[in-house]
């Protein structure tokens, strides 16, 4: 079967093909979906997407005229696709829900151990011979609360590793799962009361629309005057002209963002020679306590081996007209055959 890979990075590459053996033919192309490059899906049966290809409507639309049935996303989060349209154009929309939670966790953990114990001005200090450990100076986890928005998958192993750190956790989610608060002693709050005692606050919800811009102005200014704030779950949770000017006034002491609203088009290039215009990020930048990854949580070779694999096993089904266990649109079957 023919499909198109869009947004195709080299590094991964060799994962799709070597979990492939063969089967499908690919035509891995960089472009990202969008209205302009629809086009480029034509003649292929599947099209196969990233976290930030356009599956809005009006492309949906146009993938569905070119008889395109099936679209597979390489990724867990899926708010740029139109899960509405594609059941209204019976197009299967199929995920990787799990391909390592492990990766973003500990990507997370790590930000919070970067920023706390300033590893990154260390190391450029240290690299110029400078050893004042003036500004430098961190604090201990242990004993230190906090808050994790989204107790799926990830936010579950954060609370894990956080727990193993001697930290107080607390939770906010839409549902509660006691395992957690047995585990690891997390207490459910409400989004109010986490906002105002947690010392660290971390995101791992969808973004959607009750959970788009669940940081903002109100909620910042809940919080106590140096709280660390880290997300790496999708740009949109958090209001960044908000926690700009929360930088500005000292309320946050440290943001650390795998994920930023505006990425798209920003993330996943060398922009080195073509410095994009965007104010906003640009003024995140000169701040010290200010972290920032373009979007790289997920990549461990586990979780690119696992993505593979998984996208393959989408598209397998796919060909043989049987339903994935990862399909988004239709009826989930109860057990993977
Ligand atoms: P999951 O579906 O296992 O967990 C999401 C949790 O959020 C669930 O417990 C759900 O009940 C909760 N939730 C939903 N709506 C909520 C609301 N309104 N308020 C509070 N909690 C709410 O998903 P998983 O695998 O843990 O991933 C979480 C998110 O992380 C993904 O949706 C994706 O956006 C992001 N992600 C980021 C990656 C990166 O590389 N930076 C890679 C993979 C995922």
């Amino acid at each position: 079967m023919k499909v198109v890979v869009y947004s195709t990075k080299q590094y991964e590459r060799a994962y799709l093909e070597k979990s492939n053996r063969g089967k499908h033919d690919f035509l891995f192309l960089e472009e990202v979906l969008s209205v302009k490059t629809v086009e480029l899906a034509k003649e292929c049966s599947a099209v196969s997407i990233f976290t930030n290809d356009d599956a809005s409507s009006e492309v949906l639309k146009q993938l569905a005229n070119l008889n395109i049935k099936s679209i597979t996303t390489r990724a867990a989060g899926y708010d740029n696709i139109d899960l509405n349209e594609a059941e209204k154009l019976n197009l299967k929309i199929t995920n990787v829900p799990e391909y390592s939670p492990y990766a973003i966790a500990e990507h997370t953990v790590a930000m919070i151990l970067a920023m706390n114990r300033k590893i990154v001005q260390a190391d450029r200090q240290v690299k110029n011979y400078n050893f004042a450990l003036d500004d430098l100076i961190g604090f201990d986890l242990h004993g230190k609360t906090v808050g994790i928005i989204g107790l799926g998958k990830i936010g579950s192993i954060v609370a894990k590793i956080l727990n193993g750190f001697g930290c107080k956790l607390l939770g906010y989610d839409i549902e509660q799962n006691e395992a957690l608060t047995k585990a690891y002693g997390m207490e459910y709050v409400s989004l109010g009361k986490l906002c105002k005692i947690a010392d660290i606050i971390t995101l791992h919800a969808p973004l959607n629309t009750n959970t788009h811009y669940i940081i903002n102005k109100e909620n910042l200014q809940l919080m106590k005057k140096g709280v660390m704030i880290v997300n790496t779950g999708r740009g949109g949770l958090v209001n960044t002209a908000d926690a700009l000017d929360a930088l500005k006034e000292g309320k946050i002491g440290y943001l650390g963002l795998d994920v930023y609203e505006k990425e798209k088009g920003l993330f996943f290039y060398d922009h080195s020679r073509d410095i994009p215009q965007d104010d906003l990020f640009a003024c995140l930048l000169p701040y010290k306590n200010v972290l920032i990854t373009g979007h790289q949580a997920f990549l461990t070779e586990n979780a690119l081996g696992n993505i593979a694999d998984t996208t393959i096993y989408n598209l397998d089904c796919f060909q043989k007209s049987e339903q994935s266990l990862h399909e988004l649109t239709g009826k989930k079957p109860a057990v993977r055959v």
